[in-house]
C-alpha cells in the first residue's frame, strides 16, 4: 500500500485545515497518510514513505516559511525524487505564485508533481474539492 507523509507548517491554522482533511481523504481513499507538524517529522524515516504532501502557506513575500519549515524541506526535498508529490498551503492575496516557484525546485529535485492546491484563507468546499481530486493523482 502506498505510504504518504503529510507534513505541513500554518501559521494560523489554515494550512494545518487543508493537511487535516487531505489526510483523511487519502485514507478514506485507501492510501495510508500520516499527519506531521514540519517540528515533528524525523526526516531520517523520509525513504519509508512512497509520496509526499507538502503544506505550507505563503510567508515572507511569496515565500515559503524560513525559520521552520524551510529547513526541514530543504532537508527533505533530496529524497523527493522520482516520488509522487503533492504541494500545498493557503495564501492571502495574489494567486499562490509561491507554489509555483516551490513546484519549478521540487521538479528540478527530481520529484514528480502531481498538484499544487493553493486555498485562499481558510480552506471552504472547492479547496476541499481540489484536495480531494490531488489525493486521487497520489494514490494513482
Ligand atoms: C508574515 C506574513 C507574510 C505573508 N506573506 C504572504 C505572501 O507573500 N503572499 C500571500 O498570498 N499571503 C501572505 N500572507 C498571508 C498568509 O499566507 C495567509 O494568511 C494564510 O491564510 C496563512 O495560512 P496559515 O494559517 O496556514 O499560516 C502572509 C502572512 C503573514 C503573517
Amino acid at each position: 500500500m502506498s505510504k504518504t507523509a503529510v507534513v505541513y507548517w500554518s501559521g494560523t491554522g489554515n494550512t494545518e485545515a487543508m493537511a487535516e482533511y487531505l489526510v483523511n481523504a487519502i485514507n478514506e481513499k485507501g492510501g495510508q497518510a500520516e499527519l506531521f507538524p514540519v517540528d515533528s517529522f524525523d526526516v531520517s524515516t523520509a525513504d519509508a514513505y512512497d509520496a509526499f504532501a507538502l503544506g505550507c502557506s505563503a510567508w515572507g513575500s511569496e515565500e515559503l516559511e524560513a525559520n521552520e519549515f524551510l529547513p526541514v524541506y530543504e532537508e527533505i526535498e533530496p529524497k523527493l525524487a522520482g516520488k509522487k508529490v503533492l504541494l500545498f498551503g493557503s495564501y492571502g492575496h495574489g494567486d499562490a505564485a509561491y507554489q509555483q516557484d516551490w513546484k519549478a525546485r521540487a521538479e528540478e529535485a527530481g520529484a514528480q508533481v502531481v498538484a499544487t492546491v493553493g486555498s485562499l484563507d481558510a480552506p471552504e468546499v472547492e479547496d476541499e474539492e481540489a484536495l480531494a481530486a490531488a489525493a486521487d493523482q497520489l494514490l494513482a
